[in-house]
Order: structure tokens, then C-alpha cells, then sequence
């Protein structure tokens, strides 16, 4: 029997990871079967536990619970433990392991538009979920100054305090969203504004190089204020990619090319 994945959430339709790990799996000859689990809200230990008593290997955590499965592993990597979010589960010797990958997901999805993130001044537009998580990885892969800019400055603040020490090597610093300046090599918008069909507005006194979206698939004025200034711009699917590699890699052991799949 081939091994089994599968991807949990709710909603759960409009997961793409299936046909991802299908791809990837194609490309590096391994049999699995990836398939999609709706858990009710309040079913997701018990949806998670069927899963791996009937001989599941790997499962994907998406939207609303990857809080829950943090909280529910007996060992987190130190980025899981760093993000409070995982997004990647397996057993091992019995017991629920956990990892967030989507942070090494963007950084993979960066390189794999060969911009550098060595030595760069980094700006993030949001102090969320997405925003946590991918820190520490943009930090391990050479960001020395990373500043956080959120509409309500005291969440900001609060990610900053949380997280200065796990990234001693790198300046961190909070703002607020009306007070965007300075120059950044990169500026990234973790900011769920294009999913609700919001504007960001990004003055002159903000100057950067390259643009990246998190989210990707909806009209981003993100995105179109820095194609107007005639950078580089990328939207978040190199991303979705990345994440979904780095959790075939802990599951299989084998990590598919980024490029070859975008
Ligand atoms: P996620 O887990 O995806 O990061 P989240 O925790 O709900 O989601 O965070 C959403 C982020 O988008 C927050 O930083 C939020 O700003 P606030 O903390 O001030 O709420 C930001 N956000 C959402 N809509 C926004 C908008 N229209 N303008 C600016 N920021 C917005």
C-alpha cells in the first residue's frame, strides 16, 4: 500500500496540497496518497488520532488549527516552538512530533527568485500568525535587520518582545502602519488586507527593492504600488510550494526542486 498524507483543516476544499505532494512524489518516484480531511472545529485531536492509528505517516495542518496541533505535540522543532504554530505532523517512536515549515517555505521561494536575503534590511507589513512564523527562518538565512509594521503598533511590540531572543544575531524593531519609512532591501506583506480586498497604502517616504505577497490569487494593491515603482514583485503561490517542500523532505527524505515546480 502506498504511504498515506493528508491535509487538515476547515475549510478544506481549497487546499492545493494534495495535487502538490502528487507532483512532487511524480518527479521523485515515491507511492503516496495525499488526501484532504475536513475536521469539524472542535474534532481536530480526534480527526488527528484516527488519522494516525490507521497507519497514516505525514499530515499537513492548515486554517483553524495549527494552534491546536502546537499545543498538541510531545516534541516541536525549535522553529515550531518559536512560530506557536505547526504546520507538519508525524510520529516517531510512538509519540506526535510537530514542525512549522512555512517560514523555510518562503525563504526556499525567495531564493528560488535568486534575490538574497544576505546581510538584508527587511520590512514586514503585519503582526500576526504568518508574520510569527516566519522570522527566525528569514533571520537563519542572513536578514540583519527585520522591522514590523502593524495597524495596531502594540501587537507589533509585542512580536518583538516575544521573539528578540530567539534571534539575538538580527535588530528587531516595531512600528506603526502610519509611519512606513525608511529603506528596506525587501519589503513583505504578511497582512491578510488583499484577502479582504483592503488597501495598503505604501508612501514615498517608504523606499525598497524587492516585493513579496504572502497571500496570492486575489488583486493586491500591495503588489501593484510596487510594480508601479518597477521592482521586482512576487506573490505568495513560491511560497505554498516551498512550505509543501520542506514537509515532503521531513516525510520522505528527499527534497524536489522549488524551481521545477512554480
Ligand atoms: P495571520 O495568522 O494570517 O497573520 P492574523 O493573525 O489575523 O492572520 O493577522 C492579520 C494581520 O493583518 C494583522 O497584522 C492585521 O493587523 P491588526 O493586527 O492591526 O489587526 C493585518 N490586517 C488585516 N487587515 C488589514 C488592513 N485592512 N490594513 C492593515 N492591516 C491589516
Amino acid at each position: 500500500m502506498s504511504k498515506q498524507f493528508a491535509v487538515i483543516g476547515n475549510p478544506i476544499e481549497q487546499s492545493r496540497s494534495p495535487e502538490l505532494h502528487h507532483a512532487f512524489a511524480a518527479k521523485t518516484g515515491i507511492d503516496l496518497t495525499y488526501s484532504k480531511r475536513l475536521a469539524p472545529l472542535d474534532g481536530f485531536d480526534a480527526s488527528v488520532e484516527d488519522f494516525f492509528s490507521h497507519g497514516g505517516i505525514g499530515m499537513n495542518v492548515t486554517v483553524p488549527f495549527k494552534e491546536q496541533a502546537f499545543a498538541k505535540c510531545q516534541v516541536l522543532t525549535e522553529r515550531a516552538q518559536i512560530a506557536k504554530a505547526v504546520n507538519t505532523l508525524w510520529v516517531e517512536d510512538g509519540v506526535l512530533h510537530g514542525d512549522n515549515t512555512d517560514g523555510q517555505g518562503l525563504v526556499d521561494a525567495i531564493h528560488a527568485l535568486d534575490w538574497s536575503l544576505n546581510n538584508t534590511d527587511i520590512l514586514i507589513i503585519g503582526a500576526g500568525g504568518a508574520t510569527r512564523g516566519v522570522i527566525y527562518p528569514l533571520v537563519q538565512a542572513g536578514a540583519k535587520k527585520i522591522v514590523i509594521a502593524n495597524r495596531t503598533l502594540a501587537r507589533a511590540e509585542q512580536l518583538v518582545a516575544d521573539l528578540r531572543d530567539a534571534v539575538p544575531q538580527a535588530e528587531l524593531a516595531a512600528i506603526s502602519l502610519n509611519d512606513l519609512a525608511g529603506e528596506f532591501d525587501l519589503v513583505i506583506n504578511a497582512t491578510s488586507a488583499s484577502l479582504s480586498g483592503d488597501v495598503l497604502v505604501l508612501p514615498e517616504s517608504l523606499q525598497f527593492t524587492h516585493a513579496y505577497e504572502m497571500a496570492y490569487g486575489k488583486p493586491s494593491s500591495f503588489i501593484d504600488q510596487a510594480q508601479a515603482r518597477n521592482i521586482p514583485t512576487s506573490e505568495g503561490y513560491g511560497m505554498l510550494v516551498g512550505q509543501a517542500i520542506e514537509s515532503f523532505r521531513i516525510w520522505n527524505g528527499v527534497k524536489p526542486n522549488l524551481k521545477d515546480f512554480l
